[in-house]
């Protein structure tokens, strides 16, 4: 039964997305902005800051630590640090952020206050054991009932250790190196492949002594964080959307205008070229300290691709896209090592099996990805974003290469991270309604 206070797409076959667009600043990088600025002696200045569920409840946290913050627009922040937090009165809530609860851990560990970190039914489900284990070697004094949020944290002295992650998670080595900046001595964290890197690039700017060299990352406690001045880019995780939308609807041609183009994030760039697909980068530059630039995307016809290995991590949230590219590519698409995905805001692997073959395709899902052969023909269908915005995303998508119509329900999740999704994709000449589901 579709939410009656919930919005729906309606999604119509769409062909000759044409135009230039940006897209809202990074997630990842957002969250830290907060996180960092939090922390710092002085005002942060941030701009361009992606005002989404996921990093307002960062940010309603760090307000609940007392750190004072002023917004003259939605997305521009003044953050006064004074170097220290005040313990909150309530449990914060996270809401749907995996982000936010698992960095905000490091952080709270090494406060001389207890705190409870929560969050929605969602994110109550995820696995939180995977920072409880390294955090609680440091000394930390943090329990969870069965490694799942609501994570109850009591003051305790931190040491630095080594951790050899056994997940290649960004989130887990960004809560272990967090926490470093409370702990005595160095920690470091070894990382058995490449993760995205920007809470170390971050803390270096933030003053902070971090090195990183092949898979293995240093920090030192340090006395002080400097205050950041800087502007999100636009995030590659969004602007996936739009890529994967462009290359494969028929006749389109599409530039993305400042989107962050960090090496550790842009796996999915490398997919879609092998698959054929004619992205150029131009305009390049540094942002926040980040490599950025313009994409244009034209649409080309698509082959199956085989991926698997380091390249999972650097597209991990690109998978639901890529399946819908997969679908419009003729042979074979394989995926392998991406286990993580049952992990997410849900088990992307099983949601988006589920959903795309509603529209009458056919996908073998495998326990650690799947297989698509293609190209396949769609057929317009009732749809459900299941509270995961890359899903409900990916399956837009999915409905503007459709015949006739698709109505998704349950799509309000989009603005978790892409507030005005809909509208991007209307600007480009895409056939995208919003309706109150009823
Ligand atoms: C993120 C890391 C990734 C990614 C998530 C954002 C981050 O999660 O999927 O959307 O900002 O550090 P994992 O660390 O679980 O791989």
């Amino acid at each position: 039964m579709p939410n009656p206070e919930s919005t729906c797409l309606v999604v119509q076959t769409s062909q000759d997305l044409r135009g230039t667009t940006s897209v809202p600043g990074d997630k990842s990088i957002s969250h830290r902005a907060v996180m960092l600025a939090a922390l710092a002696e002085g005002t942060s200045t941030v701009r361009d800051w992606l005002a989404a569920g996921d990093t307002e409840a960062t940010l309603r946290s760090v307000r609940a630590l007392g750190v004072r913050v002023e917004r003259p627009a939605p997305d521009e922040l003044h953050v006064h640090g004074r170097g220290i937090l005040q313990a909150a009165a309530k449990p914060l809530d996270f809401a749907n952020a995996g982000t936010g609860i698992r960095l905000m851990t490091g952080i709270m560990v090494g406060q001389p206050f207890a705190s409870v970190l929560d969050g929605s039914p969602q994110l109550r489900r995820r696995p939180m054991k995977r920072i409880i284990t390294p955090l609680a070697r440091m000394g930390a004094d943090i329990s969870g009932g069965e490694g799942r949020a609501p994570l109850r944290i009591r003051p305790a002295a931190l040491r630095g250790i080594r951790y050899e992650m056994p997940v290649a998670s960004a989130q887990v080595k960004s809560a272990v190196l967090l926490a470093g900046l409370f702990a005595k001595g160095v920690t470091t964290v070894v990382e058995p492949g490449p993760t995205r890197d920007h809470s170390e690039c971050m803390l270096l700017a933030a003053g902070v002594d971090v090195r990183a060299e092949e898979g293995v990352v240093t920090l030192k406690p340090p006395t002080g964080l400097r205050p950041l001045d800087f502007h999100v880019p636009g995030d590659f995780s969004s602007a996936a959307f739009l890529l994967v939308a462009a290359a494969t609807a028929a006749g389109s041609e599409v530039r993305l205008t400042g989107i962050n183009l960090n090496p550790t994030r842009t796996g999915l760039l490398d997919a879609l070229r092998m698959m054929g697909a004619d992205i150029q980068v131009s305009e390049a530059g540094t942002e926040a300290g980040e490599p950025a630039g313009t994409l244009t995307v034209k649409q080309r016809p698509l082959r199956g691709v085989e991926i698997g290995g380091d390249m999972v991590v650097r597209m991990i949230d690109e998978f639901p896209a890529l399946m819908v590219a997969a679908l419009c590519a003729e042979g074979r698409t394989t995926v392998r090592d991406a286990s993580e995905l049952r992990l997410k805001e849900t088990d992307r692997l099983s949601v988006m099996t589920k959903e795309l073959r509603r529209l009458g395709t056919s996908i073998e899902e495998r326990d650690d990805g799947f297989v698509i052969e293609g190209p396949q023909t769609l057929q317009g269908a009732n749809l459900d974003g299941h509270d995961d915005h890359r899903i409900a995303m990916s399956l837009t998508l999915a409905g503007l290469l459709a015949r006739g119509q698709t109505r998704l329900h349950d799509a309000e999740c989009i603005a978790d991270s892409f507030p005005g999704f809909a509208e991007t994709l209307r600007s480009l000449g895409a056939r995208v309604a919003t309706a109150l589901d009823v």
